[in-house]
C-alpha cells in the first residue's frame, strides 16, 4: 500500500492495462515508462496509474497525460519513454496524440474519432 504526496506532482500518467492493451504489451509499456521516469529522477514529479479499458482499444497501447488532457495512441516502451522525456522537456509526443482537450477534448486527426457517443 502507498500514499503518494503529489503536491510537487505536475504530470499524471494514466497507463491503459486494459485487455486490448495488455495484448499490445501494456505491461512492458508501463515498465518503461516508470523505468524511464526514475532515470530522469522524476519521481517527485510524474505520477503513474495503471487503469483498465479508457474506451479507445483500437488506440491501444493508450496513455494519457494529465493534466494536459492529451490521449496517445499506439504507444511503445520507446514512445512511453519518449512521453517522459518530451514532458519534461515541455514538448508532447505530437505525432502519437489523438486527442488533447481545450475546454473539451479535440480530436488532432491522429486517429479513427471512433463512432460511439
Ligand atoms: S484496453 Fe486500453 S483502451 Fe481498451
Amino acid at each position: 500500500m502507498a500514499t503518494w504526496n503529489l503536491e510537487q506532482t505536475s504530470c499524471h500518467l494514466l497507463i491503459c492495462n486494459g485487455g486490448s492493451c495488455k495484448k499490445r504489451g501494456a505491461e512492458d509499456v508501463t515498465q518503461a515508462i516508470r523505468d524511464e521516469i526514475a532515470r530522469q529522477e522524476a519521481d517527485r514529479h510524474i505520477h503513474t496509474t495503471r487503469t483498465l479499458c479508457n474506451g479507445r482499444c483500437t488506440d491501444a497501447c493508450v496513455v494519457i497525460a494529465y493534466p494536459e488532457g492529451v490521449w496517445y495512441r499506439d504507444i511503445t516502451p520507446e514512445r512511453g519513454r519518449e512521453i517522459v522525456r518530451n514532458y519534461l522537456a515541455g514538448q508532447r509526443l505530437d505525432q502519437h496524440a489523438v486527442y488533447t482537450y481545450d475546454g473539451r477534448f479535440v480530436a488532432t486527426g491522429n486517429g479513427e474519432t471512433g463512432t460511439e457517443k
